[in-house]
């Protein structure tokens, strides 16, 4: 029970990793609440882990695109629970677009799902994590955070922008107890492909071949569970891709090299 008595608000947990990170706190003991706009998919998540769990999951409606919506769950939030040890920002869509292609509108939505949301997010919880002795930002970047990849220039955009806001955030708030863990999955097997936008704003409908290969989302969760015990301040993890990180850092004239030869189907 590593994670007893500490209360997590997971983002996106109607689906894939976010799914898979509610079930592996509940099991070590957190109590959750779950976010996302399907909140039917999260009433039946809910259910299954009111078995293992001694109370039964909060459910909060969000959507990051809506800054009305982002303020009322976290007013439910602030009135219901005492305090949010963990926020784990999980939420977030994908792209499959060529850039050439793709409206602006269409890079604006990414920002706005993927870091306005998840910022506005953050901010206005802040002051009662902090009120509250403090806390845990979770941020889920991704690989392509820390290096661009065909068909993801908005996708990638927006988390190398996760890293700069949060890693300023940790910087100025350290001293008041808020600790950041930024996180760089590799591929991780989930519908993240079939949910990705495309270039008229339709979802992509497929699973890409490598995603199908990713690694399981549970195995990812408890590896990720143990990251954020640690207090680590990030992590790159998932399958041999994640070498890219190492190779765009230290052999940068590789990356460009085999970025270029990627295909972009
Ligand atoms: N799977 C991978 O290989 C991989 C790799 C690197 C990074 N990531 C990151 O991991 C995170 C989770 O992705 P996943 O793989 O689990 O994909 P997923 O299965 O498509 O899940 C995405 C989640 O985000 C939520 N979401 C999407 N738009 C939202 C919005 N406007 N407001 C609130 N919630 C929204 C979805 O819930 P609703 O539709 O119910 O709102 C869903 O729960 C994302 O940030 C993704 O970029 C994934």
């Amino acid at each position: 029970m590593k994670y007893k008595d500490k209360t997590v608000w997971i983002t996106g947990a109607s689906s894939g990793i976010g799914e898979a990170l509610a079930r592996e706190f509940t099991r070590q003991g957190a109590g959750v609440i779950l976010s996302a706009r399907n909140t039917e998919k999260l009433e039946k998540l809910a259910n299954e882990l009111a078995v293992i769990s001694k109370t039964k999951p909060g459910i909060v409606e969000l959507d990051l695109e809506n800054n009305q919506s982002i303020n009322n769950a976290v007013t439910h939030v602030k009135n219901n629970y005492d305090k949010v040890d963990i926020l784990v920002n999980n939420a977030g869509i994908s792209q499959r677009s060529l850039v050439i292609e793709t409206p602006v509108e269409i890079d604006r939505k990414v920002f706005e799902i993927n870091f306005f949301g998840t910022i506005t997010l953050t901010k206005a919880l802040l002051p009662y994590m902090i009120a509250s002795g403090g806390g845990q930002i979770v941020v889920m970047s991704s690989v392509v955070g820390k290096f661009g990849f065909p068909l993801r220039s908005a996708y990638s955009a927006s988390k190398h922008a996760l890293h700069g806001f949060f890693d300023t955030l940790r910087s100025e708030l350290s001293k008041q107890n808020i600790k950041v863990t930024i996180v760089c999955p590799g591929r991780i097997l989930t519908n993240v492909s079939i949910n990705a936008i495309t270039k008229d704003g339709t979802a992509y409908g497929k699973m890409d071949e490598g995603q199908a290969r990713g690694l399981p989302a549970d195995v990812f969760a408890r590896r990720l569970l143990r990251a954020i015990r640690k207090g680590r301040k990030e992590i790159a993890t998932g399958g041999k891709e994640v070498l890219m990180v190492y190779i765009r850092r230290f052999l940068p004239w590789l990356y460009y090299i085999m970025a270029s030869k990627v295909k972009p189907t």
